[in-house]
């Protein structure tokens, strides 16, 4: 389902921002929310990010803080020109994130930030597929995304957000067990925290290293 305020918040950048900033107050605002996924990590700045489904660039300008080689990929054209202008210090590429135009093994970090909950169950297997594809031997995969809350306090702001903004795919996102389908897949050392009353959800998981014998 959905409502209206979906197609607004994709047309009006500043809707679609204004509302992912409050709903960041949840971890302590935008600069939290943002880089929440990466931390523990050791980036440098010879490092090759992207920025799976990147949107108009929202997380993309924070990643460019870690490394100046950061690509942004998203399927939408608009967002695209959006990004370009906000983000001119990072390149993007118009691509399906399940079939990413993308070299093998070309990237340390694969960052999704807020975008897997608008796949179906068949999209999301093949965009971890892809994933691993495009990630070096021992990079990381990282997203932050919605979950079924624990806290029972937390259901009725996310019930009503998912309502308002999001589709059917969000709410089947919830029942998944996504570590355990990029365990099966063939990642590593896949770790998975919650926030927000257990309504956020940040997943790393490794692209096994290569072994030598
Ligand atoms: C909710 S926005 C998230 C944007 C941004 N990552 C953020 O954190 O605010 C989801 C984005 O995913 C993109 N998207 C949806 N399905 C996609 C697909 N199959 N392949 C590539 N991009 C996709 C949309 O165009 C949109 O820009």
């Amino acid at each position: 389902m959905a409502t209206f305020l979906r197609p607004l918040s994709y047309r009006y950048q500043w809707l679609f921002d204004g509302i992912a900033r409050t709903a960041a107050l949840t971890v302590g605002g935008e600069q939290p929310f943002r880089t929440l996924a990466l931390q523990g990590l050791t980036l440098s700045q010879d490092m090759a990010l992207l920025d799976l489904c990147c949107g108009s660039g929202q997380t993309t300008r924070f990643l460019t803080a870690y490394s100046p080689n950061v690509i942004g990929l998203d399927a939408s054209p608009l967002s695209l020109q959006r990004a370009e202008r906000n983000v001119p210090q990072a390149q993007f590429v118009q691509g399906w994130a399940e079939a990413m135009p993308l070299e093998d093994s070309r990237f340390d970090v694969v960052h999704c930030s807020a975008a897997i909950h608008e796949m179906t169950d068949d999209q999301r297997a093949a965009i971890f597929k892809e994933v691993l594809r495009v990630l070096k031997p021992g990079g990381i995969f990282t997203l932050i995304d919605f979950h079924r809350p624990q806290n029972p306090g937390f259901w009725p702001g996310l019930a009503l957000f998912l309502w308002l903004f999001e589709t059917q795919t969000a709410w089947q996102m919830l029942r998944a067990n996504m570590p355990q389908e990029l365990s099966q897949l063939g990642f590593a050392g896949v770790a998975q925290r919650l926030y927000a009353g257990g309504s956020l959800q940040v997943i790393q998981a490794q692209k096994p290293p290569l072994t030598t014998v």
